[in-house]
Protein backbone atom coordinates (compact mmCIF):
# COMPACT_ATOMS: atom_id res chain seq x y z
CA UNK A 1 0.00 0.00 0.00
CA UNK A 2 1.43 3.38 -0.89
CA UNK A 3 2.02 6.21 1.31
CA UNK A 4 0.77 9.61 0.79
CA UNK A 5 3.81 12.10 0.21
CA UNK A 6 4.43 15.70 -0.50
CA UNK A 7 7.79 16.59 -2.27
CA UNK A 8 8.42 20.36 -1.77
CA UNK A 9 10.58 21.83 -4.86
CA UNK A 10 10.12 20.26 -7.85
CA UNK A 11 13.96 20.85 -9.39
CA UNK A 12 16.20 17.72 -10.83
CA UNK A 13 15.64 16.31 -7.76
CA UNK A 14 12.53 17.02 -7.00
CA UNK A 15 10.92 16.38 -9.80
CA UNK A 16 12.74 12.63 -10.31
CA UNK A 17 12.22 11.90 -6.26
CA UNK A 18 8.35 12.79 -6.96
CA UNK A 19 7.97 11.25 -10.00
CA UNK A 20 9.73 7.80 -9.14
CA UNK A 21 7.87 6.83 -5.95
CA UNK A 22 4.76 7.44 -7.70
CA UNK A 23 5.99 4.75 -9.60
CA UNK A 24 6.94 2.51 -6.68
CA UNK A 25 2.74 3.54 -6.11
CA UNK A 26 2.79 6.14 -3.30
CA UNK A 27 0.88 8.98 -4.14
CA UNK A 28 2.72 12.19 -4.66
CA UNK A 29 1.83 15.94 -4.61
CA UNK A 30 4.69 18.04 -5.48
CA UNK A 31 4.86 21.91 -4.54
CA UNK A 32 6.53 24.75 -6.30
CA UNK A 33 6.69 28.70 -5.76
CA UNK A 34 6.41 29.00 -9.56
CA UNK A 35 2.93 29.37 -10.71
CA UNK A 36 3.49 28.75 -14.41
CA UNK A 37 6.00 25.62 -13.41
CA UNK A 38 3.17 24.04 -11.41
CA UNK A 39 1.12 25.25 -14.49
CA UNK A 40 3.36 23.24 -16.65
CA UNK A 41 3.96 20.61 -14.77
CA UNK A 42 0.42 19.66 -14.16
CA UNK A 43 0.30 19.47 -18.14
CA UNK A 44 3.52 16.53 -18.06
CA UNK A 45 5.57 19.09 -19.80
CA UNK A 46 9.08 18.09 -18.01
CA UNK A 47 11.24 21.05 -18.08
CA UNK A 48 14.57 18.91 -17.46
CA UNK A 49 16.77 16.26 -19.83
CA UNK A 50 16.29 13.60 -17.46
CA UNK A 51 16.07 9.44 -19.71
CA UNK A 52 13.22 8.12 -18.43
CA UNK A 53 11.67 11.26 -16.62
CA UNK A 54 8.79 12.09 -19.24
CA UNK A 55 7.47 8.47 -19.32
CA UNK A 56 7.25 9.09 -15.20
CA UNK A 57 5.50 11.69 -14.62
CA UNK A 58 2.96 11.35 -17.46
CA UNK A 59 1.98 7.75 -16.00
CA UNK A 60 1.87 8.71 -12.13
CA UNK A 61 0.09 12.14 -13.47
CA UNK A 62 -2.53 9.49 -15.57
CA UNK A 63 -2.76 6.99 -12.79
CA UNK A 64 -3.58 9.85 -10.19
CA UNK A 65 -0.26 9.23 -8.18
CA UNK A 66 1.54 12.28 -9.25
CA UNK A 67 0.16 15.81 -9.05
CA UNK A 68 1.24 19.40 -8.94
CA UNK A 69 0.36 22.20 -6.37
CA UNK A 70 1.26 25.83 -5.60
CA UNK A 71 2.92 26.56 -2.61
CA UNK A 72 4.38 23.74 0.18
CA UNK A 73 1.38 24.62 2.28
CA UNK A 74 -0.73 23.36 0.21
CA UNK A 75 1.17 19.97 -0.44
CA UNK A 76 1.67 18.79 3.08
CA UNK A 77 -2.06 18.96 4.33
CA UNK A 78 -2.20 15.16 4.61
CA UNK A 79 1.00 13.61 3.62
CA UNK A 80 3.12 11.65 6.15
CA UNK A 81 6.48 11.77 4.46
CA UNK A 82 7.56 15.39 3.12
CA UNK A 83 10.64 15.66 1.50
CA UNK A 84 12.61 18.99 1.67
CA UNK A 85 14.44 19.19 -2.58
CA UNK A 86 15.47 22.48 -2.46
CA UNK A 87 18.29 23.86 -4.00
CA UNK A 88 21.25 24.48 -1.05
CA UNK A 89 23.30 27.22 -3.06
CA UNK A 90 26.86 27.86 -2.51
CA UNK A 91 26.83 30.92 -0.33
CA UNK A 92 29.58 33.74 -0.81
CA UNK A 93 31.88 32.39 1.52
CA UNK A 94 31.43 28.70 0.45
CA UNK A 95 29.05 27.49 2.91
CA UNK A 96 26.16 26.18 1.76
CA UNK A 97 23.08 28.32 2.07
CA UNK A 98 20.15 27.07 3.83
CA UNK A 99 17.42 29.68 3.67
CA UNK A 100 15.22 28.02 1.28
CA UNK A 101 15.19 25.22 3.23
CA UNK A 102 14.51 27.24 6.41
CA UNK A 103 11.84 29.07 4.57
CA UNK A 104 10.01 25.98 3.57
CA UNK A 105 10.54 24.35 6.88
CA UNK A 106 9.07 27.89 8.29
CA UNK A 107 6.08 27.90 5.60
CA UNK A 108 4.88 24.09 6.36
CA UNK A 109 5.55 23.80 10.30
CA UNK A 110 2.11 24.57 11.25
CA UNK A 111 0.25 22.30 8.30
CA UNK A 112 2.34 18.94 9.47
CA UNK A 113 0.03 15.85 10.55
CA UNK A 114 1.43 14.79 13.85
CA UNK A 115 3.93 12.32 13.73
CA UNK A 116 4.50 12.81 9.94
CA UNK A 117 8.47 12.55 9.46
CA UNK A 118 10.16 15.50 7.63
CA UNK A 119 12.91 14.05 5.40
CA UNK A 120 15.61 16.20 4.06
CA UNK A 121 16.65 14.89 0.67
CA UNK A 122 19.05 17.89 -0.15
CA UNK A 123 22.16 17.82 0.19
CA UNK A 124 22.74 19.77 3.84
CA UNK A 125 25.88 20.49 5.98
CA UNK A 126 26.31 18.04 8.95
CA UNK A 127 23.70 19.52 11.56
CA UNK A 128 21.16 20.61 9.41
CA UNK A 129 18.45 18.24 10.48
CA UNK A 130 18.49 20.43 13.78
CA UNK A 131 18.33 23.49 12.34
CA UNK A 132 15.08 22.33 10.48
CA UNK A 133 13.64 20.67 14.07
CA UNK A 134 14.23 24.20 14.75
CA UNK A 135 11.84 26.27 12.39
CA UNK A 136 9.46 23.79 11.97
CA UNK A 137 8.54 24.54 15.47
CA UNK A 138 6.37 21.30 16.33
CA UNK A 139 7.97 18.32 18.76
CA UNK A 140 5.53 15.76 17.42
CA UNK A 141 7.05 15.21 14.09
CA UNK A 142 10.55 13.78 13.25
CA UNK A 143 13.58 15.12 11.00
CA UNK A 144 15.02 12.72 9.19
CA UNK A 145 18.08 12.78 6.67
CA UNK A 146 18.32 11.06 3.59
CA UNK A 147 20.55 12.42 0.77
CA UNK A 148 20.31 11.77 -2.68
CA UNK A 149 23.00 9.87 -5.16
CA UNK A 150 21.29 11.23 -8.35
CA UNK A 151 23.54 12.04 -11.20
CA UNK A 152 22.17 14.52 -13.79
CA UNK A 153 21.61 12.21 -17.18
CA UNK A 154 20.74 9.00 -15.13
CA UNK A 155 18.85 10.65 -12.09
CA UNK A 156 15.66 7.90 -12.64
CA UNK A 157 17.94 5.11 -13.36
CA UNK A 158 20.08 6.02 -10.41
CA UNK A 159 16.84 6.21 -8.09
CA UNK A 160 15.56 3.00 -9.19
CA UNK A 161 19.06 1.38 -9.19
CA UNK A 162 20.45 2.78 -6.05
CA UNK A 163 23.70 1.22 -4.48
CA UNK A 164 22.58 2.41 -1.22
CA UNK A 165 19.79 4.21 0.29
CA UNK A 166 21.49 5.86 3.41
CA UNK A 167 19.12 7.32 6.57
CA UNK A 168 20.06 9.66 8.97
CA UNK A 169 17.61 10.04 12.37
CA UNK A 170 17.93 10.19 16.04
CA UNK A 171 14.73 8.16 15.66
CA UNK A 172 15.05 4.15 14.93
CA UNK A 173 11.02 4.14 14.09
CA UNK A 174 11.05 6.74 11.80
CA UNK A 175 14.85 6.12 10.02
CA UNK A 176 12.58 2.02 9.39
CA UNK A 177 9.18 4.10 8.11
CA UNK A 178 11.27 5.87 5.40
CA UNK A 179 13.45 2.52 5.05
CA UNK A 180 9.68 1.15 3.98
CA UNK A 181 9.44 3.68 0.60
CA UNK A 182 12.24 1.98 -1.03
CA UNK A 183 11.16 -1.49 0.00
CA UNK A 184 11.16 -2.67 -3.67
CA UNK A 185 14.82 -1.25 -4.87
CA UNK A 186 17.50 -3.00 -4.94
CA UNK A 187 20.99 -1.76 -2.66
CA UNK A 188 21.98 -1.71 0.54
CA UNK A 189 19.22 0.27 2.93
CA UNK A 190 21.82 1.65 5.84
CA UNK A 191 20.66 3.59 8.84
CA UNK A 192 22.57 6.02 10.66
CA UNK A 193 22.67 8.74 12.85
CA UNK A 194 21.66 12.50 10.58
CA UNK A 195 25.25 13.79 11.16
CA UNK A 196 26.80 10.63 9.51
CA UNK A 197 23.91 10.66 6.83
CA UNK A 198 24.71 14.01 5.99
CA UNK A 199 28.11 13.43 5.91
CA UNK A 200 28.29 10.04 3.81
CA UNK A 201 27.02 12.92 1.31
CA UNK A 202 29.12 15.12 1.22
CA UNK A 203 32.19 12.86 1.86
CA UNK A 204 31.26 10.35 -1.55
CA UNK A 205 31.07 13.61 -3.43
CA UNK A 206 34.57 14.49 -2.37
CA UNK A 207 35.84 11.38 -3.40
CA UNK A 208 34.67 10.97 -6.33
CA UNK A 209 35.82 14.82 -7.10
CA UNK A 210 39.31 13.73 -5.62
CA UNK A 211 39.68 10.39 -8.05
CA UNK A 212 38.87 12.78 -11.08
CA UNK A 213 41.42 15.72 -9.99
CA UNK A 214 43.80 12.83 -9.15
CA UNK A 215 43.87 10.87 -12.69
CA UNK A 216 43.29 15.00 -14.39
CA UNK A 217 47.38 15.14 -12.35
CA UNK A 218 48.24 11.83 -13.76
CA UNK A 219 46.98 13.22 -16.99
CA UNK A 220 49.30 15.85 -16.77
CA UNK A 221 52.50 13.21 -15.25
CA UNK A 222 51.79 11.10 -18.53
CA UNK A 223 52.39 13.80 -20.86
CA UNK A 224 55.31 14.89 -19.21
CA UNK A 225 56.62 11.66 -19.32
CA UNK A 226 55.21 10.71 -22.55
CA UNK A 227 52.65 7.56 -21.17
CA UNK A 228 49.22 7.52 -22.48
CA UNK A 229 46.59 8.04 -19.63
CA UNK A 230 44.00 5.87 -21.28
CA UNK A 231 46.27 2.90 -20.91
CA UNK A 232 47.76 3.83 -17.30
CA UNK A 233 43.98 4.26 -15.85
CA UNK A 234 42.78 0.86 -17.55
CA UNK A 235 46.14 -0.57 -16.28
CA UNK A 236 45.04 1.49 -12.60
CA UNK A 237 41.17 -0.08 -12.98
CA UNK A 238 42.10 -3.34 -13.20
CA UNK A 239 42.67 -3.27 -9.29
CA UNK A 240 39.57 -4.22 -8.21
CA UNK A 241 40.59 -1.77 -5.09
CA UNK A 242 40.57 1.54 -7.57
CA UNK A 243 38.11 0.46 -10.04
CA UNK A 244 37.84 2.06 -13.50
CA UNK A 245 34.72 4.36 -12.53
CA UNK A 246 35.30 8.17 -12.24
CA UNK A 247 38.71 7.64 -13.81
CA UNK A 248 38.18 9.30 -17.07
CA UNK A 249 40.39 12.23 -17.44
CA UNK A 250 39.02 15.69 -19.00
CA UNK A 251 38.67 19.57 -18.93
CA UNK A 252 37.72 19.16 -15.36
CA UNK A 253 35.11 18.88 -13.00
CA UNK A 254 31.72 20.83 -13.11
CA UNK A 255 28.09 20.87 -12.55
CA UNK A 256 25.71 21.82 -10.36
CA UNK A 257 27.08 19.39 -7.28
CA UNK A 258 31.13 18.91 -6.98
CA UNK A 259 32.16 22.40 -7.10
CA UNK A 260 28.99 23.38 -4.61
CA UNK A 261 29.84 20.24 -2.17
CA UNK A 262 33.89 20.57 -2.49
CA UNK A 263 33.53 23.94 -1.49
CA UNK A 264 31.14 23.46 1.50
CA UNK A 265 33.03 20.36 2.69
CA UNK A 266 35.91 22.66 3.26
CA UNK A 267 34.18 25.16 4.90
CA UNK A 268 32.05 22.40 7.41
CA UNK A 269 35.58 20.96 7.86
CA UNK A 270 37.41 24.08 9.14
CA UNK A 271 34.44 25.52 10.89
CA UNK A 272 34.70 22.35 13.10
CA UNK A 273 38.50 22.63 13.63
CA UNK A 274 39.96 20.70 10.59
CA UNK A 275 41.96 22.29 7.84
CA UNK A 276 41.37 20.15 4.66
CA UNK A 277 44.30 20.14 2.86
CA UNK A 278 43.73 17.23 0.53
CA UNK A 279 40.45 18.61 -0.43
CA UNK A 280 41.92 22.35 -1.06
CA UNK A 281 44.31 20.62 -3.32
CA UNK A 282 41.72 18.38 -5.39
CA UNK A 283 39.73 21.83 -5.86
CA UNK A 284 42.87 23.82 -6.73
CA UNK A 285 43.99 20.92 -9.46
CA UNK A 286 40.60 21.51 -11.02
CA UNK A 287 40.89 24.76 -11.91
CA UNK A 288 44.26 24.23 -12.86
CA UNK A 289 42.66 21.66 -15.18
CA UNK A 290 40.45 24.75 -17.07
CA UNK A 291 43.84 26.67 -17.74
CA UNK A 292 45.76 23.47 -18.61
CA UNK A 293 43.01 23.02 -21.21
CA UNK A 294 43.12 26.40 -22.52
CA UNK A 295 46.65 27.00 -23.01
CA UNK A 296 46.38 23.52 -25.26
CA UNK A 297 44.18 26.05 -27.70
CA UNK A 298 46.33 29.03 -27.26
CA UNK A 299 49.42 26.78 -28.40
CA UNK A 300 47.58 25.60 -31.16
CA UNK A 301 46.34 29.10 -32.42
CA UNK A 302 49.66 30.06 -32.81
CA UNK A 303 50.25 31.44 -29.14
CA UNK A 304 47.66 34.02 -29.18
CA UNK A 305 44.23 33.96 -29.23
CA UNK A 306 43.78 37.83 -30.56
CA UNK A 307 41.18 37.53 -33.43
CA UNK A 308 41.70 34.02 -33.32
CA UNK A 309 38.30 31.90 -34.05
CA UNK A 310 37.93 28.71 -32.08
CA UNK A 311 35.57 26.12 -32.54
CA UNK A 312 33.64 24.15 -29.47
CA UNK A 313 31.71 21.09 -28.99
CA UNK A 314 30.39 20.66 -25.96
CA UNK A 315 28.95 23.38 -23.83
CA UNK A 316 26.83 21.41 -21.32
CA UNK A 317 29.09 20.43 -17.98
CA UNK A 318 28.56 16.74 -19.34
CA UNK A 319 26.70 14.47 -21.61
CA UNK A 320 23.30 13.67 -21.53
CA UNK A 321 22.13 16.62 -19.83
CA UNK A 322 21.29 20.43 -20.93
CA UNK A 323 22.70 21.57 -17.64
CA UNK A 324 25.25 24.64 -18.17
CA UNK A 325 25.99 24.93 -14.42
CA UNK A 326 29.51 25.36 -13.45
CA UNK A 327 30.28 23.81 -17.15
CA UNK A 328 33.70 23.41 -17.24
CA UNK A 329 33.25 23.99 -20.81
CA UNK A 330 32.03 27.67 -20.01
CA UNK A 331 35.30 28.65 -17.57
CA UNK A 332 37.80 26.96 -20.05
CA UNK A 333 35.49 29.25 -23.13
CA UNK A 334 35.37 32.68 -20.86
CA UNK A 335 39.23 32.22 -20.46
CA UNK A 336 39.36 32.30 -24.38
CA UNK A 337 36.96 35.28 -24.36
CA UNK A 338 38.81 37.05 -22.20
CA UNK A 339 42.28 37.29 -24.56
CA UNK A 340 40.30 37.73 -27.69
CA UNK A 341 39.04 34.72 -29.25
CA UNK A 342 35.91 34.56 -31.38
CA UNK A 343 34.11 31.05 -30.02
CA UNK A 344 31.72 29.15 -32.24
CA UNK A 345 30.06 26.49 -30.58
CA UNK A 346 28.33 23.48 -30.93
CA UNK A 347 25.95 21.23 -28.24
CA UNK A 348 23.07 19.06 -28.88
CA UNK A 349 21.88 20.31 -25.87
CA UNK A 350 21.85 23.99 -26.29
CA UNK A 351 19.64 25.54 -29.39
CA UNK A 352 20.60 28.86 -28.91
CA UNK A 353 22.92 31.59 -26.82
CA UNK A 354 19.97 32.73 -25.31
CA UNK A 355 21.21 31.93 -21.99
CA UNK A 356 23.27 34.90 -20.62
CA UNK A 357 25.69 32.58 -19.55
CA UNK A 358 26.27 32.21 -23.31
CA UNK A 359 26.80 35.83 -23.97
CA UNK A 360 29.62 36.75 -27.07
CA UNK A 361 29.46 32.76 -28.10
CA UNK A 362 27.76 32.21 -31.11
CA UNK A 363 26.03 28.84 -30.88
CA UNK A 364 25.34 26.96 -33.86
CA UNK A 365 22.64 24.41 -34.61
CA UNK A 366 25.35 22.54 -36.87
CA UNK A 367 28.54 21.48 -35.63
CA UNK A 368 30.18 21.72 -39.45
CA UNK A 369 29.65 25.29 -39.65
CA UNK A 370 30.57 26.03 -36.01
CA UNK A 371 33.60 24.90 -37.48
CA UNK A 372 34.03 26.26 -40.55
CA UNK A 373 37.13 28.36 -40.41
CA UNK A 374 38.04 28.44 -37.30
CA UNK A 375 41.53 27.96 -35.88
CA UNK A 376 41.67 25.25 -33.55
CA UNK A 377 38.32 22.69 -32.91
CA UNK A 378 37.89 22.28 -29.32
CA UNK A 379 35.96 19.13 -27.62
CA UNK A 380 34.59 19.89 -24.34
CA UNK A 381 32.02 17.53 -23.69
CA UNK A 382 31.67 14.04 -24.27
CA UNK A 383 28.72 14.12 -26.20
CA UNK A 384 28.53 10.41 -28.08
CA UNK A 385 27.14 11.86 -31.37
CA UNK A 386 30.80 13.57 -31.59
CA UNK A 387 32.60 10.42 -32.20
CA UNK A 388 30.26 9.67 -35.11
CA UNK A 389 31.10 12.89 -36.83
CA UNK A 390 32.99 13.02 -40.44
CA UNK A 391 36.71 14.72 -39.89
CA UNK A 392 37.10 14.17 -43.68
CA UNK A 393 34.47 17.00 -43.60
CA UNK A 394 35.81 18.94 -41.12
CA UNK A 395 39.27 18.65 -42.71
CA UNK A 396 37.30 20.62 -45.75
CA UNK A 397 35.68 23.19 -43.85
CA UNK A 398 37.82 24.36 -40.80
CA UNK A 399 40.80 26.67 -40.95
CA UNK A 400 43.32 24.78 -39.34
CA UNK A 401 43.56 21.03 -39.37
CA UNK A 402 44.00 21.27 -35.42
CA UNK A 403 41.72 19.83 -32.58
CA UNK A 404 41.99 19.52 -29.07
CA UNK A 405 40.17 16.88 -27.49
CA UNK A 406 39.90 17.73 -23.24
CA UNK A 407 37.74 14.36 -23.38
CA UNK A 408 39.72 11.60 -25.70
CA UNK A 409 36.77 11.09 -27.23
CA UNK A 410 37.69 10.94 -31.03
CA UNK A 411 39.43 8.56 -33.42
CA UNK A 412 43.24 10.04 -32.57
CA UNK A 413 44.92 7.98 -34.98
CA UNK A 414 42.60 8.61 -37.72
CA UNK A 415 42.30 12.46 -37.04
CA UNK A 416 46.41 12.03 -37.50
CA UNK A 417 46.32 10.42 -40.90
CA UNK A 418 43.87 13.41 -42.27
CA UNK A 419 46.66 15.54 -41.53
CA UNK A 420 45.08 17.08 -38.80
CA UNK A 421 47.43 18.25 -35.21
CA UNK A 422 45.89 16.53 -32.26
CA UNK A 423 46.40 17.15 -28.32
CA UNK A 424 44.21 15.36 -25.93
CA UNK A 425 44.32 14.89 -22.28
CA UNK A 426 47.53 12.42 -20.86
CA UNK A 427 47.74 11.42 -24.69
CA UNK A 428 48.72 13.14 -27.84
C1 LIG B 1 27.33 14.07 -9.01
C2 LIG B 1 27.44 12.73 -8.29
O1 LIG B 1 27.93 11.74 -9.21
C3 LIG B 1 26.07 12.30 -7.77
O2 LIG B 1 26.18 11.09 -7.05
C4 LIG B 1 25.56 13.41 -6.85
O3 LIG B 1 24.29 13.07 -6.33
C5 LIG B 1 25.47 14.72 -7.61
O4 LIG B 1 26.75 15.06 -8.14
P1 LIG B 1 26.57 14.99 -11.34
O5 LIG B 1 27.15 16.28 -10.84
O6 LIG B 1 25.24 14.99 -11.97
O7 LIG B 1 26.52 13.90 -10.12
O8 LIG B 1 27.57 14.44 -12.44
P2 LIG B 1 28.76 13.40 -12.49
O9 LIG B 1 28.40 12.38 -13.47
O10 LIG B 1 29.16 12.99 -11.14
O11 LIG B 1 29.96 14.30 -13.12
C6 LIG B 1 30.46 15.41 -12.38
C7 LIG B 1 31.59 16.03 -13.18
O12 LIG B 1 32.71 15.14 -13.24
C8 LIG B 1 31.21 16.33 -14.64
O13 LIG B 1 31.79 17.56 -15.02
C9 LIG B 1 31.85 15.18 -15.40
O14 LIG B 1 32.17 15.51 -16.74
C10 LIG B 1 33.12 14.94 -14.58
N1 LIG B 1 33.67 13.59 -14.70
C11 LIG B 1 32.93 12.53 -14.26
C12 LIG B 1 34.96 13.42 -15.20
O15 LIG B 1 35.62 14.38 -15.61
N2 LIG B 1 35.48 12.17 -15.25
C13 LIG B 1 34.78 11.08 -14.82
O16 LIG B 1 35.30 9.96 -14.91
C14 LIG B 1 33.46 11.26 -14.32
Amino acid sequence: MGSKIAIIGTGYVGLTTGACLSHLGHTVVCADVVPEKVESLSRGEVPILEAGLDDLVHDGIAKGLLSFVLGAEHAVGDAEFIFLCLPTPQGADGAADLSFIKAAATDIGPHLQPNSVVINKSTVPVGSAGEVEKKLGRDDVFVVSNPEFLREGTAVTDFLNPDRVVIGSTDEAAAKRVAQLYVELPGETLITDPASAETIKYASNAFLATKISFVNAMAAVCEEVGADVSDVVKGMGLDQRIGNRFLIPGPGWGGSCFPKDSHALVRIAENSGYQFGLLRQVIAVNEEQFGRVANKITRFAGGTLEGKTIAVWGLTFKAATDDLRDSPALNIINRLLEVGASIHAYDPAVPDNSDARLTGIDVFTDPYEAVAGADVLAVLTEWPEFKELSFERVAEVIGTKAVVDARNLLDRDGIKDLGFEYDGIGRS
